[in-house]
């Protein structure tokens, strides 16, 4: 249900005293009410029949329209006589039907990848924890849930890779992370860009800086760029 202030303004923008609205899912009738309000005609379609007394009672029709003063409205209920039609057998006369090629990936969880807006209210206070199934390089991995991750902010030192992986190996296996998100930082290639944390809140992108495991990726923003500057410059002694 929508508030009546929402159909009012529209209606007010795009019609003129004495025109029509049509409203193909009526709901309660608040799009006819504030027609009639307007002085709008309104013509509206609900195919749920248990809605009838609510829009007889919103737009104060028969019985409920004693208390009216001033405007007596012409109402009209016409109820549709169910077509007999066999749909399975109009399908097939079709010229072409359409088949969706494209297979939704159930295994992923829409919340996990969300910008800006949230699905959800307690999306952000609660911290869910995951496993990591898969390492790719230093900055990707595959959760155990199939949610691709990029670690904000590093990049492979390719002499270091390995050592890099290994490093994640011993801090990751079997244990439980959690991921923080960075607004500023875009999606891209499908995997999710995160700061990732252990279970104790060991910060693991700092980390691999701090190991001068990887590099600080310096090609875009994003909110630890200067603390991540900060750690690769104080472990420069330790990679001479
Ligand atoms: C979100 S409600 C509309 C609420 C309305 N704006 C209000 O403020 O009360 C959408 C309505 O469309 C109806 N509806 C869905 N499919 C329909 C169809 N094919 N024909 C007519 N009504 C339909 C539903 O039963 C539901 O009441």
């Amino acid at each position: 249900m929508f508030p009546v202030e929402l159909p009012r303004r529209l209606i007010k923008m795009f019609t003129f005293v004495g025109d029509t609205v049509l409203d193909p899912f009526l709901g309660s009738g608040t799009t006819s009410l504030a027609a009639l309000e307007l002085d709008r005609n309104s013509v509206g379609f609900e195919i749920n029949p248990e809605f009838l007394p609510f829009i007889e009672q919103k737009l104060g029709m028969g019985k409920h329209g004693e208390q009216r003063l001033f405007s007596q409205p012409e109402f009209k209920t016409i109820k549709q006589k169910l077509p007999n039609i066999d749909f399975e057998k109009e399908i097939k006369k079709l010229p072409y039907i359409f088949k969706d090629p494209v297979k939704l990936d159930k295994k992923v969880d829409p919340k996990q990848l969300q910008f800006g807006s949230k699905i959800d209210k307690n999306s952000e206070k609660r911290e869910e924890y995951y496993t990591v199934k898969e390492i790719i390089s230093p900055e990707m991995m595959v959760l155990k849930n199939d949610l691709k991750i990029k670690l904000i902010g590093i990049k492979v030192d390719t002499r270091k890779r390995e050592k890099a992986i290994g490093y994640l190996e011993q801090k990751l296996t079997g244990q439980q992370v959690f991921l923080k998100y960075d607004d500023a930082v875009k999606k891209a290639d499908g995997y999710k860009p995160v700061y990732l944390y252990l279970r104790n809140k060991t910060f693991i992108n700092a980390h691999l800086i701090k190991e001068n495991l990887v590099l600080v990726d310096e090609s875009y923003e994003f909110k630890h760029r200067d603390r991540f500057l900060k750690y690769q410059g104080s472990s420069v002694s330790s990679r001479k």
